[in-house]
């Protein structure tokens, strides 16, 4: 190759180079000022709470997304929970049937996505004074609209449950006997190590502890209970939960958790509740990490025998699984934060209908990448 080759290629290279760069992604993307608003297309029956899905904000919104969801569910139960009853048409499944709605996915996201039909600004017209009950003073703080997640996210369960609920209830007399129980294909599916599998999370003591009546089914209150634990008020429930804990701690199978087994575990999450609580951030403190974790473990010990039974394990039960009410709160305080233009802790009207995606991409963009996104393009 001689060197008028190498300068011909290096030309071009340069060229390439500069075609590239004036078509990057990148230099489009931060001229975006509207994104195009997403619907979650994804639901999970996930036990784990490391994940948590955002509260939806707007009911409108929720709906659509629940009515997507009820979609996808009967797809998946029609196909993969009774392959049985649609065996006629397995193999040849014609393509309209394997594919999900797109169609009416699309449609819903074009509905938000259209201004004339869903306006953004009068969406929290309508929301503000819904939100801003208690008191009723135009301004919204974080109880209040932690609150209102809240709310949102308890209706979201519950239908969850509903639709799940119609699925074991095989006589369809509205409750749920143990016998009619059948844990969800995943389980069955599942290999044994997978989180939940071992838990005894299906088992009738389980079931029992949910039934608040004792009247050996579960209505749809109880059965949501029994789907959410951790967020029920029954404490025969709760007890269950702490036998749980000891259950899956112990490693050394002796019933109870020793020190060793809670340091490990179960002290990091009752840290890493706590902080989350304070915003302090107690990493930084000069004591060895066991002292606080001894101190903690002796409050719990009451009977100072070393061990920390399931009783025992009662006053911390909450840390270990956040409930709904949490998760509510985080969301709360990092919109407010998002949106509080004057930094006085609460959002007025203007300050929200100023910051709207703040609302809205909390809700659509389950992917990290986009939530941080717009810390750039809408400040
Ligand atoms: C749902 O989300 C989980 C993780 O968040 C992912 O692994 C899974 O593939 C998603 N399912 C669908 C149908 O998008
Ligand atoms: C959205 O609603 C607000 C208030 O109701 C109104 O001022 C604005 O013009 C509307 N925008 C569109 C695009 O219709
Ligand atoms: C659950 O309750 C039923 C009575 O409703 C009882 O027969 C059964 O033994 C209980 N099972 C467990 C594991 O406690
Ligand atoms: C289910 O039963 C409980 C009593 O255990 C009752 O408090 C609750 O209202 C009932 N829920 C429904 C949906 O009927
Ligand atoms: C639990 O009880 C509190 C009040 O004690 C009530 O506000 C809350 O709605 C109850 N939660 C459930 C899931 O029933």
């Amino acid at each position: 190759m001689g060197l008028g080759s190498v300068l011909i290629y290096s030309i071009l290279a340069l060229l390439v180079l500069l075609f590239l760069s004036s078509y990057s992604p990148f230099n489009h993307h931060s001229s975006h000022r509207h994104r195009r608003l997403k619907l979650r297309s994804n639901f999970t029956f996930s036990l784990s709470h490391s994940h948590h899905p955002p509260v939806p904000f707007d009911p409108l919104l929720a709906e659509l997304e629940r009515n997507r969801e009820d979609k996808q569910w009967e797809q998946q139960h029609i196909h993969h929970s009774h392959p049985q009853l649609h065996h006629h048409d397995d193999d040849s499944a014609p393509a309209h049937e394997s594919q999900p709605e797109w169609e009416d996915f699309m449609n819903a996201e074009d509905f938000i996505n259209d201004e004339d039909k869903f306006n953004v600004t009068s969406r929290l017209l309508i929301l503000f004074p819904k939100i801003d009950v208690d008191p009723a003073d135009s301004f919204i703080d974080v109880h209040e609209l932690t609150m209102w997640n809240l709310q949102q996210a308890h209706r979201e369960v519950l239908h969850r449950s509903q639709r799940e609920m119609e699925l074991h209830d095989k006589n369809h007399d509205g409750v749920v006997s143990f016998s009619e129980y059948d844990p969800p294909t995943w389980v069955k599916s599942a290999d044994k190590d997978s989180f939940g599998y071992d838990m005894g999370w299906w088992k009738e003591e389980h079931f029992n502890a949910s039934d608040a009546d004792g009247d050996g089914v579960l209505n749809l209150t109880e059965f949501n209970d029994f789907l959410h634990p951790a967020d029920s008020n029954n404490t025969k429930l709760q007890q269950w939960l702490c036998k749980e804990e000891v259950r899956e701690r112990d490693s050394d199978r002796d019933g109870k958790v020793n020190f060793k087994e809670f340091f490990h575990g179960l002290f990091d999450l009752v840290r890493n509740y706590d902080e989350e609580e304070s915003h302090t951030d107690s990493h930084h403190t000069d004591n060895p990490m066991d002292v606080p974790a001894r101190k903690l473990f002796a409050q719990l010990d009451q009977d100072g025998d070393g061990y920390l039974s399931d009783t025992e394990l009662l006053p911390i039960i909450g840390k270990l699984h956040p409930s709904e009410y949490y998760y509510a709160k985080q969301q709360a305080e990092y919109i407010i934060s998002q949106a509080d233009g004057d930094k006085d802790g609460r959002l007025t009207l203007p300050e929200m209908i100023e910051n709207p995606y703040v609302f809205y991409s909390a809700i659509f963009n389950d992917d990290e990448d986009e939530y941080t996104d717009y810390h750039d393009e809408f400040r």
